[in-house]
């Protein structure tokens, strides 16, 4: 009882500070002031009428049922995701991969009650047979029957926005913009986002449904779209969500060599980055998050979310937590804007280290 009404205070702190624009004085706290925008913890996500304005960060909502190691008790998850509406966040990411459909139904229920203004962004993709995911499948029935049983696992009669989570070799991707385009008409879908995808990719969709967003794993040991993916999104004014932003918790500094991962609920041990001599090998880049956190009174994540905020002003990461005090940690990160000098120091620092482990096995 205490802990929740000790959350409800801060909680409600969070959100009359944004409602009333107050951030940038407590941003002092930390600092350095944000001064170049009216709205600092807000932004923009594709353009024209296929824009959302969205919270500084979403929420990730996959670990609190799929591949983080532990499933957390619902009704926590279902408390925790309430508490970011109420700390000002409006942007929710799930799948219908994740459990699969367990976290498209955790989300549907814990945001049914709150839907005005909230936005609801899922994907499609895979072929998933008996609760066993066999493939891809990005074939337009297929993404027509998803949407339907997603909008019923959601609560909801219209997704927000809607990925394609991985391409299907088999169905070009003007085929699927041209079902999600069908399904935006229909008023089931709001906006088109793709995921993991490169420039080419997304230049082919766009030419038949405008996109909102493209998600792909993006922060400071994984650098891979800026080689030309956030080029696109700036020049054909997508936004851009960075999944993993901390690197599957790797950045802040709560994973070590001693973690143990559960492999029937957890992809890390599968991937090269997070054996114990790639956590090892990798932590010089801890120690500069760490060295930076710490004159300035902030944590390794929140120097590593608030590093991707700074980067343009239309990307919006979604970490993912299963902690309300991560949640608050996490949030807060977008208090912080680096000077130039900090951004590039510590920018040159983290790229000067050679990384250890693909981010995905071959
Ligand atoms: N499009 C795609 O293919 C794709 C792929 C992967 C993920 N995603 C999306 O991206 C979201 C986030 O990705 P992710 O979960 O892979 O990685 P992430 O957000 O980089 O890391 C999540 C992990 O970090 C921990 N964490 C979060 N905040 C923390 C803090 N302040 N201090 C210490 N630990 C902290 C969490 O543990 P606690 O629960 O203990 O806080 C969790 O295990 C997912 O929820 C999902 O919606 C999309």
């Amino acid at each position: 009882m205490k802990r929740r009404n000790f959350l409800k205070a801060t909680g409600a702190t969070a959100l009359t500070a944004i409602t009333t624009g107050q951030v940038a004085a407590r941003s002092s706290f930390f600092g350095n002031k944000k001064s170049n925008t009216s709205n600092p913890e807000y932004r923009i996500l594709g353009t024209g009428k296929h824009s959302l304005r969205v919270s500084a960060l979403g929420l990730g909502c996959m670990g609190m049922s799929y591949h983080r190691s532990f499933i957390p008790n619902k009704k926590e998850m279902i408390f925790l995701i309430q508490k970011a509406v109420e700390a000002g966040v409006n942007l929710f990411d799930t799948a219908e991969v994740y459990g699969p459909c367990t976290n498209e139904e955790l989300v549907g229920e814990a945001l049914a009650p709150l839907r005005k203004d909230i936005f609801i962004c899922t994907k499609f993709g895979f072929d998933i047979q008996n609760g066993n995911t066999t493939g891809m499948n990005s074939k337009p029935e297929h993404i027509r029957k998803m949407v339907e049983q997603s909008l019923k696992r959601l609560k909801t009669d219209v997704i927000d926005l809607l990925y394609q989570h991985r391409q299907d070799p088999a169905v070009p991707v003007e085929e699927v913009a041209g079902t999600v385009k069908e399904l935006i008409n229909e008023g089931k879908v709001r906006n088109f986002g793709l995921s993991a995808v490169n420039a080419e990719t997304i230049r082919k969709a766009y030419s038949v449904q405008p996109l909102t967003a493209i998600q792909s794993e993006y922060s400071l040991i994984t650098r891979d779209p800026e080689k030309e993916v956030l080029n696109v999104c700036g020049e054909l004014g997508i936004g851009f969500v960075p999944y993993s932003p901390l690197s599957r918790g790797y950045l802040s500094g709560f994973i070590n060599e001693r973690t143990k991962f559960n492999p029937d609920n957890d992809n890390r041990p599968t991937l090269p980055r997070y054996t114990p001599e790639a956590i090892i090998a990798n932590w010089a880049a801890i120690d500069v998050l760490t060295e930076f956190g710490n004159q300035r009174g902030l944590t390794a994540a929140q120097v590593a979310l608030a590093w991707l905020l700074a980067q343009k002003t239309w990307i919006v990461p979604i970490p993912g937590t299963t902690k309300p005090a991560h949640l608050q940690e996490n949030l807060w990160a977008a208090d912080f804007e680096f000077t130039p000098d900090e951004l590039k120091n510590i920018t040159e620092a983290v790229s000067n280290i050679p990384i250890t482990g693909e981010r995905y096995s071959r």
